[in-house]
């Protein structure tokens, strides 16, 4: 994963699937990719369970040393079938559920993007996965794209 200073998004964050069945897919994502867990948790309020996968970190072999985070995959599956990932899963089945990028400056970022038009679904930042700050755009102004922005945790 290419990461790179730019205005607003530094890098893909993440890629979030939905799952209908979390242990399961974890298995295979371990199994088949060799990608290794780094955290599961459960988001009642917004009805998901999660688990974040590690694709990386980029390393600097002669300085032994981790340039820049990884960048993960996240599995969400709905803890009742009555919630957004549920209701996803029930209209389109398990898959590409949205797009993380990473932003130095969730706030900022979130002014400039609506100011540049696209609706907020999260006004504000709230607390995401591994002590990140998420906020999510609204998929109808990004092309079908349900687009998340995350800043992560110092
Ligand atoms: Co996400």
């Amino acid at each position: 994963m290419l990461c790179h200073d730019s205005e607003m998004f530094l890098c893909i964050d993440h890629v979030g699937i939905a799952v209908h069945d979390l242990d399961e897919q974890i298995a295979f994502y371990v199994a088949t990719f060799g990608l290794s867990v780094v955290s599961r948790d459960t988001h009642l309020d917004h009805g998901v369970h999660e688990a974040m996968l590690e694709v990386g970190p980029q390393r600097d072999p002669a300085a032994d040393a981790v340039l820049l985070g990884g960048s993960y995959v996240q599995l969400v599956a709905p803890t009742h079938a009555d919630s957004p990932v549920g209701r996803f899963l029930d209209r389109r089945g398990p898959g590409l559920h949205h797009v993380g990028y990473r932003v130095a400056d969730i706030a900022a970022a979130l002014a400039v993007v609506a100011d540049r038009g696209v609706r907020r679904i999260d006004e504000r930042a709230r607390h995401g996965s591994m002590g990140a700050s998420i906020a999510f755009l609204h998929p109808n102004d990004v092309g079908g794209v349900l687009t998340e922005l995350v800043q992560a945790a110092r």
